[in-house]
């Protein structure tokens, strides 16, 4: 048993998706969570901006006594981790590889479709781990760049018009390619999960990277006797910037009001 928390961390507050999958997962684990709220998105930043970011984000969580991170963020786990993941002798998970193996396990016809931020999706780093563990799977991806603002102004439920042509716009050649597993490789897609299915169709799985990560650190925490043993999980919110409108994103992203006060810090020291 280890009561230490789990830290958590994201370029901004999308990363709550991940934290609201892992509280549903493990309730009783304590969760501190940063988000880089003063320095957000990341995913249209280069990969040097995105590693010194990531950098000083693990250095952050680190002084916080945690066990274990999880990136949230797809940009980080995508462009930075790879890089910089031997360089700390702490676990730390992204969303790749849990979301690559939740994919490979749902799809039959082995055409995957990939959408991420534009950092993300440069980097290959679904593909390139996709076709590693099964070669002739194809894969398919799109950069989204307007799901990120679209989604943070609210505009994500069913009956959206805006977000319903966007999703049309950037998955029609996914489509016509018939995939039938999509990832969602970005922290704020999965509140856009009913417009993509109604667009795809239930035939398309859609793979939710908060989800996977919380699976994968769940399996990791119970393979290693690591999980806690606290009747009611303490769950910690840092940002970078004021948190003048968390609370509103906060319940937007985690889908329930939440009680807990915020702590601005200043990342740059780190
Ligand atoms: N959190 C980012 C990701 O999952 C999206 C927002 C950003 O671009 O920073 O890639």
């Amino acid at each position: 048993m280890d009561n230490r928390a789990i830290g958590v961390f994201d370029s901004g507050l999308g990363g709550l998706t991940a934290v609201k999958e892992l509280i549903s997962l493990m309730p009783k684990e304590n969760i501190v969570y940063f988000g880089d709220t003063g320095r957000v998105p990341y995913g249209t930043r280069s990969s040097e901006t995105i590693k010194k970011y990531a950098a000083q984000d693990i250095r952050f969580l680190q002084e916080l006594d945690i066990k274990a991170i999880v990136v949230a963020c797809g940009t980080v786990s995508t462009v930075a981790l790879p890089l910089i993941k031997n360089n700390y002798d702490i676990p730390i998970v992204g969303v790749v590889e849990p979301s690559v193996r939740c994919a490979l396990k749902a799809t039959r016809n082995k055409k995957i479709g990939i959408i991420a931020t534009p950092a993300t999706i440069a980097s290959h780093s679904y593909e390139d781990l996709i076709h590693d563990i099964c070669p002739d799977a194809q894969t398919f991806s799109k950069a989204c760049p307007l799901f990120v603002p679209v989604i943070e102004d609210g505009r994500f439920n069913r009956g959206d018009k805006i977000a319903a042509s966007l999703v049309e716009e950037y998955l029609a050649p996914l489509k016509a390619q018939e995939i039938d597993t999509l990832i969602l490789g970005c922290t704020h897609y999965p509140l856009l999960t009913e417009i993509i299915s109604d667009y795809l169709g239930d035939g398309v799985s859609l793979i939710n990277s908060g989800r996977a990560v919380a699976e994968s650190i769940h399996g990791l925490l119970t393979e290693k006797e690591l999980l806690c043993d606290n009747n009611d999980g303490l769950h910690r919110y840092y940002l970078s910037d004021s948190g003048l409108n968390f609370k509103k994103f906060a319940s937007m992203f985690m889908g329930r009001e939440i009680s807990e006060s915020v702590k601005q810090i200043d990342i740059e020291r780190y």
